[in-house]
């Protein structure tokens, strides 16, 4: 198979899936000190067969995105929050944070590298950007690493969901992606791998995701497997869950200011009661890799709860969408602070 480049590659094609861009940004941690982060050619890293990540889950990653705005640039989208939630997510596991003022760096830093594959405007993709971090070294006692590397790799990308702006339909799982009291609010690997099943059983009956419920009482809403929750309520307000044990995103956030601010709504973090899905007139998914996916509907053991009329995007959601999305491609002025440019000289 030839290699895909950004000369052949097909922008408007594209799902969510990895593609070499043969350029990753690599930090070592070792003897106290962070090594200055350097760019390496190879998608492999090698690391002793004792390290923690194997074995006892010290891995925490983030995801955000670049942009590629009508006149060429490219622009990130708040990338300090990334930056401040990778630091609680290493925290939360004992692990070494990497600095946030050296994060941003490094992700201004590989996006520049590898700007050739920032899509172009108005392709429908943009490039994903995947920091990680990963406990290495040789440990075998139930103990936190001592050595850790920070990563970043980049990959062009298209909708998560298919579709994209068209609504999914999603189905509630018996099974908990999180503890009440565990690391949900992380975003850690062992988070994900405890959501696989419901995700696989859930896509496998032909929705889009599992959603998962809060794990102390089961009738709360918590979030998708891989993006937060919101609705519109009747009396139009954007509610969206509030839990120790969910994804605190960043997409979430901002569309709560964006609510209030431009739509002049009622925006408010509270519990969101699985009795209540009947009386909402919109919902959705937000996240960076799920954008704004709206919900159709939402299926839960007998029960079919339906959003509009489960086909067309609501009103509420298509206005939200193009102030998000108007913001990060820069057709949208954005609130102070949420966009910083790529220096490409
Ligand atoms: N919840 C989960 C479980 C996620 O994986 C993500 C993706 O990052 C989100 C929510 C959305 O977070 P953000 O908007 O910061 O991308
Ligand atoms: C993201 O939206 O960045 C995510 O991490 C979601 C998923 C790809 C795990």
């Amino acid at each position: 198979m030839t290699a895909i480049t950004p000369d052949t590659i097909q922008w408007n094609d594209l799902g969510f899936s990895y593609i070499d861009t043969g350029k990753s940004f690599r930090a070592y941690f070792k003897d106290g000190q962070w090594s200055e982060g350097q760019i390496e050619s190879s998608k492999y890293i090698s690391i002793s067969e004792a390290s923690p990540v194997f074995h006892y889950g010290q891995s925490c990653f983030e995801g955000l995105k670049a942009y590629r705005t009508q006149n060429g640039d490219i622009q990130l989208f708040r990338p300090d929050k990334n930056a401040d939630r990778m630091i609680d997510s290493a925290e939360r596991l004992l692990m070494e944070p990497y600095p946030k003022e050296a994060f941003i760096e490094a992700v201004h830093k590989i996006v520049k590298e590898n700007a050739e594959w920032v899509p172009p405007y108005e392709s429908g993709a943009t490039l994903y950007i995947r920091p990680f971090l990963i406990g290495v070294g040789d440990i075998v006692g139930v103990k936190p690493a001592e050595e850790y590397i920070f990563s970043i790799f980049v990959t062009p990308v298209g909708p998560y969901f298919k579709g994209g702006l068209q609504p999914a339909n999603f189905l509630i799982s018996d099974y908990d992606r999180a503890a009440p009291n565990g690391t949900g609010a992380a975003k850690v690997g062992g988070n994900y791998a405890a959501g696989n099943l419901a995700g696989k059983l859930a896509k496998e009956q032909g929705y889009a995701d599992a959603i998962f419920l809060d794990p102390a009482t089961k009738t709360k809403i918590e979030e998708v497997g891989s993006a937060n929750f919101f609705a519109i309520t009747a009396d139009n307000r954007f509610i969206t869950p509030k839990s120790p044990s969910i994804l605190p995103s960043i997409t979430k956030y901002s569309l709560i200011d964006i609510a209030r601010e431009r739509l002049g709504m009622e925006a408010i973090e509270t519990d969101v009661y699985l009795k209540e899905l009947a009386s909402f007139s919109e919902a959705g998914a937000m996240g960076t890799a799920a954008v704004i996916t709206p919900i159709g509907s939402i299926v839960h053991g007998e029960h079919r709860y339906v959003f509009g009329n489960g086909q067309d995007v609501g009103s509420v959601t298509q206005r939200l969408y193009n102030e998000l999305v108007g913001i990060q491609f820069g057709d949208v002025a954005a609130p102070e602070g949420w966009i910083q440019k790529v220096e490409l000289g």
